[in-house]
């Protein structure tokens, strides 16, 4: 049970962003197999929403090519809700044709980098975001919505909040289910998350928002408790802290999901993962990737074999 002097949500929902985000930035391109055998792995841990890939241009991303052969390799896999970017009507296509049933637009709270991005301003986005959201709705698609840059943008520096709420509220109006509110680069702080979240809240119940932290600045963790302290009860992270985006230069990976479920534990709140299985499936796609895990979990559990913390709910 969860401490009532911390006003903690009893569950939460967690999306591994490992599979999409986490790859994304990896300088080795893995074959669409070996992405499958991944996402697999991090379903068998209990994670139950899971982001598989991204239609975008394969030569913009092309770590995330053959995302439809991605989709399509787990489509017999069933109890987890695979989603996959989409940024416009060409990648919808694209993914109805390889079989999603979920999938995520992504806008950007500051124009620069949503020119970076995605070759277009924040208004124009919202309008692709319209041919990409209704057609999605009208065939039985769940649409996520995200909104990078929400806590400061890589090119303009501070980002205004009410450009956050304006295109949230223009994300959900479109028919988008949940918003994702992307710190990209990493800067934002425990108050900065705790303000923003307090004013989305005037406008839109907490079930529709999550959070997705990186962790350039190492905050990610206060920034999530920040956010459940609030009310919000979706957390977005990525397994052994893998992800970046190619046009958010010097921004680390996402907050660990080995981490968040370790703190989770701590704080006595339901998640539904295997933390044990999950620091096997972190290292496992590190040593494919030829690169270090980054979960702090992951690399104590490897001097302390149980890496259960005990429940603080008493
Ligand atoms: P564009 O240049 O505006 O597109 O790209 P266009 O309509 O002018 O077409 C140009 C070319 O793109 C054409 O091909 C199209 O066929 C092709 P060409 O004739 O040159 O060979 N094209 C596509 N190809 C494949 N799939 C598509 C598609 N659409 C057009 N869907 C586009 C627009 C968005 C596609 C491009 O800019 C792109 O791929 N950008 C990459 C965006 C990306 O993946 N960014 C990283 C993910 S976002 C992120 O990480 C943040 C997040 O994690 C949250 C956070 O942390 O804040 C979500
Ligand atoms: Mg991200």
């Amino acid at each position: 049970m969860a401490l009532p002097a911390f006003n903690l949500p009893p569950a939460v929902s967690l999306v591994e962003v490992g599979p999409r985000d986490g790859l994304q930035n990896e300088s080795a391109v893995l074959d669409s197999q070996t992405r499958c055998q991944f996402a697999r792995k991090l379903a068998a841990c209990g994670l139950k929403r899971i982001e598989a890939g991204a239609f975008v241009h394969p030569r913009r991303v092309p770590q995330m090519a053959d995302s439809d052969q991605v989709l399509r390799g787990l489509a017999q896999d069933t109890g987890v809700s695979w989603s996959v970017l989409v940024p416009n009507r060409q990648g919808l296509d694209a993914a109805i044709a390889a079989g999603a049933r979920e999938i995520a637009v992504f806008a950007a709270a500051s124009e620069t980098f949503s020119q970076h991005n995605i070759h277009c301003g924040i208004a124009e986005s919202i309008e692709r975001f319209r041919d990409v959201v209704e057609p999605a709705v009208a065939e039985g698609l769940e649409v996520r919505g995200y909104v990078s840059c929400v806590m400061g943008c890589p090119y303009e520096g501070p980002v205004d909040p009410q450009t956050v709420t304006r295109v949230c509220t223009q994300l959900i109006d479109l028919g988008c289910y949940q918003i994702s509110l992307g710190d990209t680069i990493g800067v934002g702080a425990p108050l900065q998350t705790r303000k923003l979240i307090d004013r989305l809240l005037s406008l839109v119940p907490a079930g529709q928002l999550a959070v997705h932290f990186h962790d350039t600045y190492g905050q990610a963790l206060a920034n999530i408790l920040a956010a459940l302290q609030a009310g919000i009860t979706t957390i977005d992270s990525s397994v052994a802290g893998l992800g970046g985006c190619p046009y958010a230069r010097g921004a680390s990976g996402n907050v660990a999901t080995e981490d968040v479920v370790y703190m989770l534990n701590g704080l006595g709140i339901e998640h539904g993962v295997d933390l044990e299985k999950l620091i096997e499936a972190g290292r496992d796609i590190c040593k494919i990737l030829d690169r270090p895990v980054m979960s702090k979990v992951s690399l104590a559990s490897i001097r302390t074999p149980d890496p259960n913390p005990q429940s603080g709910s008493d």
